[in-house]
């Protein structure tokens, strides 16, 4: 299928979802979060608490100390721990791990045991991130106070703005078992008008064109896994 097919297939969707249809479609409890907005702590936790759907309803009384507890300042670990406290043999892919929000999601991810798939357009600062933020590697004191010292992660270049190295990342994942969580959680915000090298318009091209081109590329194995992916 070519880039202008995929493509195609976005304009639709996009023409079909509104976004207040997929806001309603989350879970209760993190209406009113700043987080679900649009952070990757969001991602996550829309990914985790829907499939974990069924069973949030059924063990309610198990989770919902902790569901009640979640809000605008909850921590992505903190919605780890409530939703999927156990992620081992599970694999999770995170766009722009290498800092802020993608940083602290990869850590939580990992500290359940999760193997992470760490994806950076700066390869080298992926692997400081991982390195020192993360597993604390090198003594440095750890603000939120954990590290994940045995964490799982790979780090792997991905560009956005650039189609032809999301192609070669769908190609790098193909070696992994399964992909149990996409988190598409890079992003650039009101920067100064430039272009992907394919043209788009760089917000657009970055945050939309490249997550969606990402994942109708890797959509097809997700669905063939024994286990669903999110
Ligand atoms: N923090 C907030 O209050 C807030 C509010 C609304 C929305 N968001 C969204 O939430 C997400 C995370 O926010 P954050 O605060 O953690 O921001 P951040 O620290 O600026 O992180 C953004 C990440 O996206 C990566 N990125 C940017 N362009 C890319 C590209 N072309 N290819 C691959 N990666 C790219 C950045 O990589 P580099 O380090 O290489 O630039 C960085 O890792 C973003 O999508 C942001 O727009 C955040």
């Amino acid at each position: 299928m070519t880039v202008r097919s995929h493509l195609l297939r976005l304009v639709t969707a996009v023409a079909v979802v509104s976004p207040a249809m997929s806001f309603s479609a989350l879970p209760k409890p993190f209406f009113g979060s700043r987080a679900l907005a649009s952070t990757a702590c969001a991602a996550s936790a829309s990914s985790i608490g829907q499939q974990t759907g069924s069973k949030m309803q059924s063990r309610s009384s198990v989770v919902s100390m902790p569901l009640m507890a979640l809000g605008k300042r909850s921590t992505a670990k903190e919605v780890i721990d409530a939703f999927s406290p156990n992620l081992k043999g599970k694999t999770a892919v995170v766009t722009g791990g290498n800092s802020g929000i993608g940083t602290e999601t990869v850590k939580a991810l990992a500290s359940a045991g999760c193997r992470v798939i760490l994806c950076s357009r700066n390869v080298q600062a992926g692997e400081e991130a991982a390195e020192v933020q993360i597993k604390a590697s090198q003594g440095r004191e750890i603000k939120d106070g954990y590290s994940v010292p045995d964490a799982d992660i790979k780090v792997l270049p991905l560009d956005l703005a650039d189609l032809a190295s999301v192609e070669q990342l769908a190609k790098e994942l193909e070696s992994e078992e399964s992909i149990d969580y996409l988190v598409l959680n890079a992003g650039v915000m009101i920067g100064p008008k430039g272009y992907t090298k394919d043209g788009f318009e760089r917000q657009i091209g970055t945050n939309h064109f490249g997550h969606f081109y990402l994942t109708d590329l890797l959509l097809p194995r997700m669905k063939q896994q024994e286990t669903p992916s999110r």
